[in-house]
């Protein structure tokens, strides 16, 4: 008999006890169909993240590319109304500790492991926590709590096959921002600014986000956006209300690119206000993001 072998309930070479795995503990299989998954950020909110990500979404499957958009931002999550998808309710499969689905009769334990189906429109996938929250109330979540709840909207979807996954970003550059570039295997992101001085110094944040070492995210380039002022019955005009080339010259000072210029036009806050994205059909949106979206 082996003098070292421990007999007895308590074996300290054996198996250790492995934790239980809690639902909340998100692993990356929802994300192995997936080839490119980008960022849509800004250092600044307002600057129209939410509009560039969401036409760029349009503008890909009108391409022919099978794209997702998870709407990472819990606190004023916008993806429902720009797309005409508000009071749409995902469906939402449930499937037991070994990975098959949970038949009807059984209870949820903590065990299980819920997965939402994204919901389809303009040919993309789209998920937001608003399809989850009622429109009119407030996401006063803290920081651990909209953490989790936004990498769900990303981690916890049937993705299924895609050649894109956007991710349209809270603004901002704050501790959420970073633990869920940090985590996420991001491709890369693009950062949308508007030219002026104010928004640009937030576009410096942005880009030190994904270059701080500990992050370290490849940029594709910066999205213009309200580049110039076109009046719908003056096509040809442009103003540059909030001055020229203010991006140009910060991709250059950061060595990015630029990969496009969308003007400010009615049209398009209109399509975003009504839930139809103004690259759905062809204009000056669909040609800037079609040009962007080649240098992915
Ligand atoms: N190029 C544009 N022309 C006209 N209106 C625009 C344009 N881009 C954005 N807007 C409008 O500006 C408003 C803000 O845009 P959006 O919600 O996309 O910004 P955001 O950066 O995502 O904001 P937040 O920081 O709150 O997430 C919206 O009403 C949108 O329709
Ligand atoms: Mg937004």
């Amino acid at each position: 008999m082996n003098p070292n072998e421990i007999k007895g309930p308590y074996n300290p070479n054996g198996p250790k006890p492995q934790p239980k795995k809690r639902p909340l503990e998100l692993g990356m299989e929802q994300l192995a169909g997936v080839k490119k998954i980008i960022a849509v950020a800004s250092g600044k909110g307002g600057v129209g993240k939410s509009t560039v990500a969401v036409n760029l979404a349009v503008t890909l499957a009108r391409m022919g590319y099978k794209v997702g958009l998870a709407d990472a931002d819990v606190y004023g999550p916008s993806v429902p109304k720009m797309t005409g998808t508000e009071g749409a309710v995902p469906e939402v499969e449930v499937y037991d500790e070994m990975g098959y689905p949970l038949p009807p009769d059984k209870e949820i334990t903590d065990d299980c492991k819920e997965i939402m189906v994204p919901v389809e429109k303009y040919g993309v996938k789209w998920m937001s926590i608003g399809y989850f929250a009622r429109p009119e109330q407030a996401l006063i979540w803290r920081g651990p709590m909209a953490c989790n709840a936004l990498k769900q909207m990303i981690l916890q979807v049937r993705w299924g096959e895609l050649d894109f996954l956007l991710l349209d970003l809270p603004p901002g550059t704050g501790d959420i921002h970073i633990s869920l570039v940090h985590d996420i295997p991001l491709t890369g992101a693009i950062i949308v600014s508007t030219p002026q001085a104010v928004a640009l110094s937030d576009v410096e944040k942005g880009v030190n986000m994904f270059r701080n070492p500990q992050i370290d995210k490849p940029i594709y380039g910066i999205i213009e956006n309200m580049s110039w002022f076109t009046p719908a019955e003056l096509p040809d005009n442009r103003y540059y209300i909030f001055g020229k080339d203010g991006c140009k010259a910060m991709a250059e000072k950061y060595g990015i690119e630029l990969l496009g210029q969308i003007p400010l036009v009615q049209s398009v806050r209109e399509g975003g206000d009504e839930g139809v994205p103004a690259a759905t059909t062809d204009g000056p949106v669909f040609s800037a993001l079609k040009s962007a979206a080649a240098k992915l």
